[in-house]
């Protein structure tokens, strides 16, 4: 049956609502309409965190603390979740991550504090080890500019000295189970909002639209919003259909939901491919990773889309959906800059990457300014099969170079069947060098990204022989 409003806690406190602009920002709700202005507003496009909350979902029966950008994540795809902002994890004392902030002198000007304190909050929540990579990791999107992070890691380092103060969250749990989960349609201004739990009930609507916004992670698509003022006027989020959220693993592929989060798919990676997975560490934030999509990935159809070289390198199969259910290489997706093979009233409903050869070399390779939360200037990957020197198979496909993520194929062709000699990569470089004709833009020029595609062959080169290469990235 189909509900015309949605539900969900904001903190404690049971939230029916329908009458809200349906491109509404979790953050305006909040400050605007809320008054819980404990939440800031830096940017409004996901980069500094000072916007963190922290929503709790039911996962097999047990609540997962995910930290998320309110700037960017819309209102209604809060439904059947528990938000949890600043103003609610105190309550008589500090909660131990405000009182560690406190005793480790973690803020100065207090501007990005609440945006730390909750993505701290969420590490704790879920129980993580404060080791350095896993602060790094929960902290990678909370950008401070007076403290300086060691104070605020040593924070993190900290709290196993302070008595946990976390209250019983058995309460939530009985709350939240009992907001069904409905297909929900909601209307303002002549805009539609829709949530789906499933495909067929999805496709009903999906296909009848006019001009329909597919909504995951909203980390693309709400900047359309919050930075070009548009107004999405159908928007079907997909965040909650259970078709489109999962993970298998069966007759040698994997096989994942467009719309699973980057997060839920990262234990299946380090299995099989253990480089894809390392990339995502430097793939935006932690707040980022926890609701963005391959789909979205996919469907932005950015020319610097870090996922989308490596998928294409591991020959990855997209399953589109619509009137009709079709497959298509990823090599064949993209035809121009943002633009792709999906048809009208289509979808990416699923990605297969086949599990190829245990002995292929596999790397992948991001160039960016920053490590964390940076966007590529060039991205490389690599996957070969080589036997007895000789490189049997050779895959590059490279991200930032043209308008498309595109194949080194000119490259590909002078190496495959070639010994891997400095000679033979030395002659690569130049052929590689040749083959791109990339832009001038505020990510790097055109001498820049021809110059790091040519160097990151020698540091194929240097890492197949084992020698110690210097990495600023990971
Ligand atoms: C701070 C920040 C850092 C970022 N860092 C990176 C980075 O390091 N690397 C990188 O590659 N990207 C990065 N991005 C871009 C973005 O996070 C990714 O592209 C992400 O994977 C998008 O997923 P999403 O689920 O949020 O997509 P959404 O924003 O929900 O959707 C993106 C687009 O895809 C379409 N779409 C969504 N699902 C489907 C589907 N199933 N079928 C067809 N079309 C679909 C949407 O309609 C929309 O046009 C960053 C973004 C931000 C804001
Ligand atoms: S306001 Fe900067 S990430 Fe949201
Ligand atoms: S304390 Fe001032 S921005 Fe972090």
């Amino acid at each position: 049956m189909l509900s015309s409003s949605i539900e969900f806690l904001l903190n404690n406190e049971l939230i029916t609502i329908n009458d809200a602009n349906t491109n509404t920002t979790v953050l305006e709700y909040l400050r605007n309409y809320k008054n819980l202005k404990g939440t800031k507003e830096g940017c409004a496009s996901g980069d500094c965190g000072a916007c963190t909350a922290v929503i709790a979902e039911m996962k097999n029966n047990k609540l997962k603390y995910k930290s998320i950008n309110t700037c960017i994540t819309l209102l209604y795809s809060l439904h059947s979740k528990q938000l949890l902002t600043v103003e609610y994890i105190e309550s008589k004392y500090l909660h131990p991550v405000q009182q560690s902030m406190v005793d480790n002198d973690g803020a100065q000007c207090g501007f990005c504090t609440p945006g730390f304190i909750m993505s701290m909050y969420a590490m704790h929540k879920n129980k993580i080890r404060p080791t350095d990579s896993n602060i790094n990791r929960y902290l990678s999107g909370n950008l401070c500019r007076c403290t300086g992070y060691r104070p605020i890691k040593e924070s993190l380092k900290n709290l196993k000295k302070y008595k946990n103060l976390d209250s019983d969250t058995s309460k939530v749990f009985k709350k939240l189970k009992k907001i069904k989960l409905k297909d929900v349609v909601l209307y303002n201004d002549g805009s539609k909002f829709y949530i789906h739990q499933n495909l067929k009930s999805f496709k009903k609507d999906f296909l009848k639209s006019k001009n329909p916004s597919l909504l995951v992670g909203g980390t693309d698509i709400s900047l359309d919003i919050t930075k070009k003022r548009m107004n999405l006027n159908e928007i079907f989020y997909l965040g909650q259909n259970k078709d489109l959220n999962y993970v298998r693993v069966k007759n040698n592929n994997i096989h994942i939901g467009a719309a699973t989060p980057i997060n839920d798919i990262l234990g299946t990676l380090k299995k099989y491919y253990p480089a894809f997975y390392k990339m995502f560490e430097r793939y935006g934030s932690e707040q980022i990773r926890n609701v963005a999509s391959l789909g979205g990935n996919i469907g932005s159809a950015s020319p610097i889309g870090d996922s989308l070289p490596v998928l294409i390198s591991l020959d990855a199969t997209l399953v589109l959906d619509g009137l009709k259910s079709r497959k298509i290489e990823m090599s064949d997706y993209f035809v121009g800059y943002r633009q792709t093979k999906l048809r009208k009233n289509e979808f990416i409903k699923e990605i297969i990457i086949p599990l190829k050869s245990k002995n292929n070399i596999h790397k992948c390779y991001k160039i960016s300014k920053r490590i964390d939360d940076d966007i590529s200037s060039v991205f490389m990957a690599i996957n070969t099969g080589i036997k007895n020197s000789t490189i049997k198979s050779i895959k590059i496909v490279c991200g930032g170079m043209s308008a498309t993520p595109k194949i080194a194929k000119a490259t590909e062709k002078y190496l495959k069947n070639k010994k891997i000699t400095y000679e033979n990569i030395s002659k690569a470089k130049l052929i590689i060098s040749k083959e791109f004709s990339p832009l001038s833009d505020v990510r790097g020029s055109k001498n820049y990204r021809t110059k790091i595609v040519s160097n990151l062959l020698d540091r194929f080169w240097n890492e197949y022989n084992n020698k110690k290469v210097t990495v600023y990235d990971f």
